[in-house]
């Protein structure tokens, strides 16, 4: 049974797994399904498109090995429907493109589903809603970048909060029921608002994998500020 983003808890929290140990990747996604997190999210970057290179199919594989959860896909890449077959082959159940990486969102958007993978549309903290109006009923996740996409640990952007709202309302006028997710600074903070303004997966990197906190402590933090 292919997974549905819809079957997904709402809200949901995604750990990235840009910020975990990677000498160490089993251990941290071991942890971070003991803690309870919904989905993984991982973090594709290939140095052009972002100024971070990062991992690409191969890494996805073996995190596909280690876990059961879905796997949600970022590809912060240069034309992605190069790759999409890769990322879909190694595993992933969600994979997410730019709006700004190729001049063919659409067709990539269909290239995604068919692999039988869920799809998201992201726009970088300079692009506008209106620059997704047509995608929306095509696409199953819009992802909000809530800082400029490329290092985890970054400070999240609160002139974003607007446009968290803004998808929100133009998901509603499509009377479709996409997910809207937000990466970038998402911490005990900064993820009420998000919330409030419409947002329902939380990609969280630094506030989920840093080596004061256990996992399991900083996750319930993070669930207590959204419940
Ligand atoms: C930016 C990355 C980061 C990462 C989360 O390109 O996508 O946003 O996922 O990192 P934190 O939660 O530390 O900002
Ligand atoms: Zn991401």
């Amino acid at each position: 049974m292919a997974f549905s983003l819809q079957s997904l808890a709402s809200p949901a929290i995604a750990p990235s797994i840009l910020t975990a140990d990677l000498g160490r990747l089993n251990h941290e996604i071991e942890s971070a399904e003991q803690a309870g997190v919904d989905l993984i999210h991982l973090d594709v970057m290939d140095g052009s498109f972002v100024p971070n290179i990062s991992f690409g199919p191969l890494v996805v594989n073996a995190v596909r090995q280690s876990t059961s959860l879905p796997l949600d896909v970022h590809l912060m890449i240069e034309q992605p429907e190069r790759y999409i077959g890769e990322f879909a082959e190694a595993g992933a159940d969600v994979i997410t493109i730019h709006s700004e990486a190729t001049l063919h969102t659409h067709r990539a958007i269909q290239q995604i589903r068919s692999h039988g993978c869920q799809a998201g549309i992201a726009i970088n903290p300079g692009t506008p809603v209106s620059a997704i109006h047509e995608l929306i009923p095509l696409v199953d996740l819009v992802l909000v970048m809530t800082v400029n996409p490329g290092f985890g640990g970054q400070a999240f952007l609160p002139e974003m909060l607007n446009k968290i709202l803004m998808a929100r309302y133009a998901i509603d006028a499509k009377d479709t029921d996409v997910r809207i997710e937000v990466d970038g600074g998402i911490n005990a903070d900064t993820i009420s608002d998000a919330r409030e303004s419409g947002a329902d997966m939380f990609v969280c990197g630094s506030s989920l994998f840093n080596p004061e906190h256990p996992i399991s402590e900083s996750l319930q933090l993070l669930r207590k500020a959204i419940a």
